[in-house]
Order: C-alpha cells, then structure tokens, then sequence
C-alpha cells in the first residue's frame, strides 16, 4: 500500500529552521504539525516515522524553537512547530516565533495541511484557537490529532471529543475527521500515515 511504501523509505532530519530565507525549496507535499507544548508532537513524529529519537521527545517543554523540517525520501516534508502555550517563554521569544509562524503559514505554498494536535485529556483551550484561527486565515486546512488517547477512558474521551467538535464547528479551515492517536500504543499511526501518504 501507498502509505506504508512512503513511511517504509528513508526518513531524515533534514534542518531547523529560525527564519524565512532558511525555508527548504517548497518542492514537494508538505504538512506540519502544531500544538501546545508538550502535547506529543515530537512522540507522534517518531511514531509515524518508527524512528524512536528522530525528533527529540523532552520533558523540558517549550525549548524547541525551531521549526524543524524532517524527509520522507523525496515524497514530502513533515514539519515539527515549536510548541505554543509555554507561559514561561521570555516575550520576545514568543513574538518573534509568532512572526515566523505567521509568515510561514501564509507563505508556504506547498503546505498542504496542518495537523493541530490537541491532547485526549484536555481538549481545546484558547491557545489552540488562536492556532486554529489563524490557519484560517492563512487558508490552511487544518485536521485535530487527539494525542496520548492512552491516558484516559473511553467517556472522558467522548466528552473531550465533544467539546472539540463544538470548537472546530466555527473554524472554517477545519477539517472535520479528527483522528485519536497514542504514540506510545500505536493507536491511529496506520490512519494518520495514509492521510498524509494520500495528500497531493
Ligand atoms: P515540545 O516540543 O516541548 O512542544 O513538546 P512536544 O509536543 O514535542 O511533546 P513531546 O513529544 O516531547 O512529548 C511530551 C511528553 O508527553 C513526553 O514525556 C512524552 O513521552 C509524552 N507523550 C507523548 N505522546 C504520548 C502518548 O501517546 N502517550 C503517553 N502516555 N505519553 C505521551
Ligand atoms: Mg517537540
């Protein structure tokens, strides 16, 4: 199968990136992946990937400032956001990031989708908002990946899913089939590769 052929090929870090002008060529698929820091983004690159320590996985969150460009062969570029939402990130760090962020969103031609991940347990908070509204903006599509669905039970979860269904409902970028994802069990990697293995 297609998907399992682009993820089963080599797949290397490529750059990180601090400014426009660092961009790779936007020659191929592309999507990113955004998200508060700490809700799994390095975790679930490295699951997709099956490379364990490919995008460093830290319990120190908000360090990543980079946004870091990783290769599936020649076929796409997964992209790792810095994480939003860390209180304890000077300011300056934080608007020059959301410049970047901004300028990256809107200018980046081949960036066919983002993956906003929202954490199973804690659904969407304003910060995941202010993402998702400017990805609408930026006319980006956009999908929600529930991250670390290992931590809680299936009620919490169909609770948390409500309340994220209700936000996406205002987001006209939105795409509506959210994927539910555990890195650490393997739950929905398949489906997310195939999403992204099917992107054109
Ligand atoms: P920043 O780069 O700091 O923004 O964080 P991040 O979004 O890349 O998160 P990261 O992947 O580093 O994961 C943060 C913590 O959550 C780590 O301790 C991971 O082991 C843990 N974690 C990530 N995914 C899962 C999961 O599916 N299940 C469980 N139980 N823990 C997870
Ligand atoms: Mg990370």
């Amino acid at each position: 199968e297609r998907g399992r052929l682009l993820f089963a090929g080599p797949v290397d870090f490529l750059k990180g990136v601090v400014a426009m002008d660092g961009l790779p060529p936007a020659d191929r698929v592309e999507v990113c992946f955004a998200g508060r820091s700490n809700v799994g983004k390095s975790s679930l690159i490295n699951a997709l990937t099956g490379r364990k320590a490919l995008a460093r996985a830290s319990n120190t969150p908000g360090r990543t400032q980079e946004i870091n460009f990783f290769t599936l062969g020649d076929a796409r570029y997964l992209v790792d956001l810095p994480g939003y939402g860390f209180a304890q990130a000077p300011v300056a760090v934080v608007a020059k990031w959301q410049a970047l962020l901004k300028s990256y969103l809107a200018g980046r031609a081949t960036l066919r989708r983002a993956f906003v991940l929202i954490d199973s347990r804690h659904g969407v908070k304003d910060v995941d908002e202010e993402i998702m509204g400017l990805l609408d903006s930026s006319a980006v599509t956009f999908q929600v990946v529930m991250t670390k669905a290992d931590k809680i039970s299936l009620k919490e979860r169909e609770k948390v899913l409500g309340q994220v269904r209700g936000k996406l409902a205002k987001h006209p970028a939105a795409y509506p089939e959210i994927v539910l994802t555990s890195s650490e069990k393997g739950t929905g990697i398949e489906t997310l590769r195939a999403i992204i293995s099917g992107l054109e």
